[in-house]
């Protein structure tokens, strides 16, 4: 069976590529490459022993969307990662981030609608939660207001496709990221963050890495055990198991409701010191990092019930925080390595 992989060669799409082919799935990745690189797919391939099918489209397009469907009629399902996700870039750009997120999440379900493919598994994110009243967070907390164009591309998104699906026989799944993070165990394939990182794990090895002088930690005055904001970090190859899992549930007709929404994390926080302290271990380097002023529009604490995954999707989390900060890390030295051998 054939997955068509929305922002395949981007970072979490590389490695649900990798884990469906793993599962004997064939995919066929589509990519405008805005924020990742063509190599990916070999990378993929290299991991795998075979290299998806790839098509450079930009999904804004919906002539080039439906082109795709028509060439490529053996599709059973869509994961669709394809989107811009920088959060401060989308409160200077909210047009462009509306325009790219929403415009390629309706292209996608009129393509899918008019070739009568009805799985579709979208990458949604826990920041439609906000600060969530109660913890852990389960999906049936309510959805807040966006922080940012970002967050609130998200929040609609899951709207069309919960709309669409009441009118179409299309079924889908929504899965709400917490904090994806890591890279495959091999280290061909990981995060490429473009320019001054924001999130904080690749910020921390390239730190380590040189390349930043310092992290800054913003705020310890919050109201956790030590002050820093707490997180529920979640391996990427957890996260991308879970996706042939969601996809495999709709393919079999295992799904309760024709629209279902999933949390994605390990139901564990942890604060920024205690990530630093993880880094530290595994890399057995000491990190320089400074505190500073807190964050506009960071959340103080949040983290998963992962109940309803666990117990439907048959699916938990395996890996620890150590092996992650490990794989990024490992990542990172990967990624400096090949930069050394181009210069
Ligand atoms: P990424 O930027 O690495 O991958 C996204 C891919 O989509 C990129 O390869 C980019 O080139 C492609 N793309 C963007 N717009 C496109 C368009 N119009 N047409 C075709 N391709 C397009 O991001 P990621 O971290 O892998 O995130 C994947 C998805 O998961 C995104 O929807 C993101 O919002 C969501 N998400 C990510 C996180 C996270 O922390 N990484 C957290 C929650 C949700
Ligand atoms: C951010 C986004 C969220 C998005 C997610 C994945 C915001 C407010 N939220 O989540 O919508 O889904 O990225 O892209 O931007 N930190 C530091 N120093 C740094 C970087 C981060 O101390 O240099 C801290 C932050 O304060 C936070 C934690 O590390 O407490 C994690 O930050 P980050 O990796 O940016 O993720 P989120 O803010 O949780």
């Amino acid at each position: 069976m054939k997955i068509l992989v929305t922002g395949g060669t981007g970072y979490i799409g590389s490695h649900t590529a990798v884990e469906l082919q793993k599962e004997g799935f064939g995919v066929l990745v589509i990519d405008n490459l805005c924020n990742s690189e063509k190599h990916v797919i070999d990378s993929i391939g290299e991991i795998t022993g075979q290299k998806p099918l790839f098509e450079q489209i930009d999904l804004r397009d919906p002539e080039a969307t439906m082109e795709v469907f028509s060439k490529h009629n053996d599709i059973s399902g869509v994961i669709h990662f394809a989107a811009l996700k920088a959060v401060g870039e989308s409160v200077e750009k909210p047009l462009e981030y509306y325009h790219n997120n929403l415009f390629s999440m309706i292209n996608l379900l009129k393509a899918m609608r008019e070739t009568g493919i009805s799985n579709l598994v979208f990458s949604s994110s826990c920041t439609v939660y906000g600060q969530p009243d109660q913890l852990p967070v389960n999906e049936k907390a309510p959805r807040k207001d966006a922080e940012s164009p970002y967050g609130n591309t998200k929040k609609i998104s899951e709207d069309i496709i919960e709309d669409t699906v009441r009118t179409t026989g299309m079924k889908a799944i929504a899965l709400r990221y917490f904090n994806p993070i890591g890279a495959h165990g091999s280290a061909l394939i990981g995060e490429l963050p473009v320019g001054t990182p924001n999130n904080l794990v690749p910020y921390i090895t390239q730190t380590a890495a040189g390349i930043r002088d310092h992290l800054r930690v913003f705020g310890n005055d919050y109201d956790t055990p030590d002050g820093t904001p707490i997180r529920d970090y979640i391996h990427v190859a957890d996260l991308a198991r879970a996706h042939v899992i969601a996809m495999n549930r709709m393919l079999r007709n295992q799904n309760k409701d024709r629209y279902e929404i999933f949390n994605l994390g390990t139901g564990n926080g942890f604060t920024v010191l205690e990530v630093i302290k993880s880094f530290e271990k595994v890399s057995g380097i000491k990190l320089n990092h400074k505190i500073v002023q807190r964050r506009p529009g960071d959340v103080e604490k949040v983290w998963a019930d992962t109940t309803h995954a666990n117990e439907e999707l048959g699916w938990k989390a395996e890996k620890g925080l150590d092996e992650m900060m490990l794989s990024a890390w490992n990542w990172e030295k990967s990624l400096q390595a090949q930069k050394n051998k181009k210069s």
